[in-house]
């Protein structure tokens, strides 16, 4: 599995920095708060598990799964709800967690549904930023860190449902998915 990847881009000491950082920050700012933290599975998996262990808060977990790449190594845009969340949003301060936004259409979509749910705040936290990608203007509130236009897998994110579980997040080589 690690020969495929052409380099690291974000390694396992840097991502735990990462964790610990954003952890500390959104501590602060939710300070006397109970934010539920909404994963948007799968991609989210390791960064929730890692960043939530570093909010020193009353938080509730929830997860949606969402998708839309639908395999390929480019969004579809349509993006799909296959899990909803099994609470109310209501009134509450939810903080989506997020492994990538690219494109920004599925975080648009979903903070577009919470707003219309009712939430009090809707605050976005993602590990990777991919800002070269978008189509829509949006810009997390939290982000781990900014990564040019690569196709990149692990630490939660996929190619073809691989790579998940690669401690690190790395380039994938093209020859994966030209062959
Ligand atoms: C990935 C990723 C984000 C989204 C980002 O999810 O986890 O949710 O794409 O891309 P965008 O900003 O262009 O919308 P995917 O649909 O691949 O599902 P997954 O989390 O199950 O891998």
């Amino acid at each position: 599995m690690h020969n495929d990847i052409d380099k690291i881009l974000v390694n396992e000491q840097e991502i735990a920095q990462i964790c610990q950082n954003l952890g500390k920050q959104i501590t602060h700012d939710y300070q006397g708060k109970r934010p539920i933290l909404v994963g948007l599975l799968k991609g989210c998996i390791p960064f929730m598990s890692d960043l939530s262990r570093h909010i020193g808060l009353y938080v509730d977990m929830e997860f949606m799964a969402v998708s839309s790449y639908h395999g390929g190594i480019s969004t579809s845009g349509d993006v799909k709800i296959r899990k909803d969340l099994d609470i109310s949003i209501a009134d509450r301060d939810v903080l989506i967690v997020e492994d990538i936004v690219d494109t920004a259409s599925t975080i648009m979509t979903i903070i577009n549904l919470f707003r219309h749910r009712g939430a009090a705040s809707v605050k976005v936290v993602t590990l990777l930023d991919k800002p070269g990608g978008r189509i829509h203007d949006f810009t997390p509130d939290y982000i781990g860190k900014t990564i040019p236009k690569a196709f990149v897998v692990g630490y939660g994110l996929d190619y073809d449902e691989l790579y998940r579980n690669l401690p690190y997040v790395g380039v994938l080589k093209p020859k994966v998915y030209n062959d």
